[in-house]
C-alpha cells in the first residue's frame, strides 16, 4: 500500500494518474450538471430559453460526451495506468507520450463539447465528433495503447493479471470501433462537415455495431478491469475464482461483438441479423452474471466490511447494478419486449441503471480507494463518503424508477387502440402524461449530482491535506539535514 510505502510514488509514475483522477471528478460534475439540465429541459421546456447553444438537441451529446469520455474515460486512464504499473511492478513506459495522452484526451472532450454547442455533429450516437476531432482521438488512442502495452512488455512479473486483459480488450476494441464507424468523406479540407462512407441499412448496422460495443468494451469490459483489481484489493481478499474471471473475459470479448443488431429490431435489417443479435444478447447473461457473482463472492469472509466501509459499499452496489442491467439488457433484446421498449424511456432507464449504478459507482469506489494512496495521506472524511453513497443510491433509484414507469406507460399508450381501431391516445397526450416522471428523474439527477459535489469537496480536501503533509515532511527533512 502506498500510504505505508512512500517510495511507491517514486517507483511508479503517479503524476499522470493524479491528473486524470482530478479531471475524472471535474468532468463528472460538469457532465452530471448538464445531465440534470437536459433532464429539466424535458420536464420544463422553457429552460431552452430559445438559445440554440443550450437546447436539448445540442446539450445532449455534451452530456453523453462529458460523462462517458470525460468522466468515464479519465477514470479509465487513471485506473489503468495505476493497475498496469502495480500489477506489472514496472514504471509507465512512453516518456513524452504519457503527458500527451492526458492533454490530448482533455482537448478532445473540450473541442467536442464546443463543436456540439455550435451545432456540428456527425449525427452518430456516442460518435458525434466531426472528422478533425476523430483524427485527434485516433492519435491519442494509439499513444495510450503504446503506453499501456509498452508497460506490459517491461513487466517484472511473468503473469499478466486478469484486470489488464480487460483493459487490453477495451483498448483494442475501442481502436477498431472508432476507426471503422468514423470512416467519412469530409466536404472540404477546411470544412468540419463530412459524410459517412456507409449508407442505408449498412450505415445503421455500422453505427450500432459501434454503439453496443462502446457499451460492451468502454462501459463494461474496461470497468470490469477496474473491478477485478480494486474489489479484491479493497476487500483484502483474493478474487473468488481466478478461473471464472478468465472464462468471464473470453466469453464477454467473444459475445459482445455480435449483439449490436438488437438496437435495430423491426427495421429494414434482414430478420436473421436481428435474431443473431438477440441470441448473443441472451447468451451474454451467463458470463455477465458469472462475473458479477465472482466480484460479490470475493467479499466472502469479509462481509462485515460492508457495515462500516462505504467505499466497499459503492463497489458491491455497483456489482449489483451490473447484475441488474445485464439481466434487463437481454430481456430488452427479445423482439417482442423490444417492440414495447424501443423508442421509450425504458431504454433511458436501462442506460442509467448501467451508467449510474454500475459505471459511476465502481468508479467512485475505485477513485476513493486510489486517492489516499496517490497523495500518500488518509481520506479527508469517511463520513462524507457515506453521505455521497446515500445521495447517489437515492438518486439512481429515483431516476430508474421514473424511467421504468414513463417508458412502459409510453409503450402501452402508443399501442393502445379504441373500439373502432383508431389510436386511443395522440402523441402529445403521451408527452403530457410523462411530465411527473420527468420531474422525478430531474430530482433523482439532482441527488446524484449533489453526491458528486460532496465527492469533489472530499477529494479537494484530501489532496490539500496530502500536499500539506508532504511539505511538512520535506521541511522536517530539510531542517534535519
Ligand atoms: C446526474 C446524473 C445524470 C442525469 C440527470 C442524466 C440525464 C440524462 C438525460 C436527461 C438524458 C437524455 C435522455 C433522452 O434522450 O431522453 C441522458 C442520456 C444519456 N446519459 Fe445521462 N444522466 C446522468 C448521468 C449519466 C452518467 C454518469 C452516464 C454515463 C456514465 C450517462 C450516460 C448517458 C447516456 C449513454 C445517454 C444516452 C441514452 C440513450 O440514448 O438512451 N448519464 N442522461
Ligand atoms: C448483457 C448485457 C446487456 C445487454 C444484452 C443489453 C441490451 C440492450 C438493449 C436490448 C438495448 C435497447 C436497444 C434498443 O431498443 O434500441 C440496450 C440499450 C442500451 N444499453 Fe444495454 N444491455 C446490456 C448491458 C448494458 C450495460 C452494463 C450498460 C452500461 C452502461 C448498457 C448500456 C446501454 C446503453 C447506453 C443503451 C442505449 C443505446 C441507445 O439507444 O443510445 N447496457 N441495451
Amino acid at each position: 500500500m502506498a500510504a505505508s510505502n512512500p517510495a511507491a510514488g517514486e517507483q511508479y509514475d503517479y503524476e499522470i494518474i493524479k491528473k486524470f483522477t482530478v479531471m475524472a471528478i471535474v468532468w463528472a460534475v460538469v457532465g452530471m450538471f448538464v445531465g440534470v439540465y437536459i433532464a429539466s429541459e424535458l420536464a420544463w421546456p422553457f429552460l431552452n430559453f430559445d438559445i440554440p447553444y443550450i437546447t436539448f438537441g445540442r446539450f445532449r451529446p455534451v452530456h453523453t460526451g462529458a460523462v462517458i469520455f470525460g468522466f468515464g474515460g479519465s477514470a479509465l486512464f487513471a485506473t489503468s495506468y495505476y493497475v498496469v504499473q502495480r500489477t506489472c511492478q514496472a514504471r509507465l513506459w512512453g516518456g513524452g507520450l504519457i503527458p500527451f495522452t492526458f492533454w490530448g484526451w482533455q482537448a478532445v472532450i473540450v473541442l467536442a463539447a464546443l463543436s456540439y454547442v455550435n451545432g456540428y455533429s456527425q449525427g452518430r450516437e456516442y460518435a458525434e465528433m466531426e472528422w478533425p476531432i476523430d483524427i485527434l482521438v485516433e492519435i491519442v488512442w494509439v499513444s495510450y495503447m503504446a503506453v499501456f502495452i509498452g508497460t506490459l512488455m517491461k513487466r517484472k512479473q511473468p503473469h499478466i493479471y486478469v484486470a489488464n486483459w480487460f483493459y487490453l480488450s477495451f483498448l483494442l476494441a475501442t481502436a477498431l470501433l472508432h476507426t471503422f464507424n468514423n470512416l467519412a468523406v469530409p466536404v472540404g479540407l477546411f470544412s468540419m462537415k463530412s459524410y459517412s462512407l456507409f449508407a442505408g441499412a449498412q450505415d445503421a448496422m455500422t453505427q450500432w455495431w459501434y454503439g453496443h460495443n462502446a457499451v460492451g468494451f468502454f462501459l463494461t469490459a474496461a470497468f470490469l478491469g477496474m473491478m477485478y483489481y480494486f474489489v479484491p484489493k479493497h476487500a483484502g481478499r483474493p478474487v473468488y475464482s481466478y478461473r471464472l474471471s478468465i472464462v468471464h473475459f473470453w466469453a464477454l470479448s467473444f459475445m459482445y461483438m455480435w449483439v449490436g443488431t438488437h438496437h435495430l429490431h423491426w427495421t429494414a435489417l434482414p430478420d436473421w441479423a436481428s435474431t443473431l443479435g438477440a441470441t448473443f444478447s441472451i447468451m451474454l447473461l451467463l458470463p455477465s452474471w458469472g462475473g458479477m457473482i465472482n466480484g460479490i463472492m470475493t467479499l466472502s469472509g469479509a462481509w462485515d466490511k460492508l457495515r462500516t466501509d462505504y467505499v466497499m459499499r459503492f463497489m458491491i452496489v455497483a456489482l449489483s447494478f451490473y447484475g441488474m442491467s445485464t439481466f434487463e439488457g437481454p430481456l430488452m433484446s427479445l423482439k417482442d419486449v423490444n417492440a414495447l421498449s424501443h423508442y421509450t424511456d425504458w431504454t433511458v432507464g436501462h442506460v442509467h441503471s448501467g451508467a449510474l449504478g454500475w459505471v459511476a459507482m465502481i468508479s467512485f469506489g475505485s477513485l476513493y480507494h486510489m486517492m489516499p494512496r496517490l497523495w500518500n495521506t488518509k481520506l479527508y472524511s469517511d463520513k462524507l463518503v457515506g453521505v455521497h453513497f446515500w445521495l447517489a443510491t437515492i438518486g439512481v433509484l429515483l431516476y430508474i424508477t421514473a424511467m421504468w414507469i414513463s417508458g412502459i406507460s409510453q409503450g402501452l399508450m402508443w399501442r393502445a387502440f379504441d373500439d373502432f381501431g383508431n389510436l386511443q391516445y395522440s402523441f402529445v397526450e403521451s408527452v403530457a402524461a410523462m411530465h411527473p416522471f420527468y420531474a422525478m428523474r430531474a430530482i433523482g439527477g439532482m441527488f446524484f449530482l449533489s453526491g458528486m459535489c460532496v465527492m469533489a469537496f472530499n477529494a479537494y480536501m484530501t489532496i490539500r491535506q496530502g500536499v500539506r503533509e508532504a511539505n511538512l515532511v520535506g521541511q522536517t527533512a530539510g531542517a534535519a539535514a
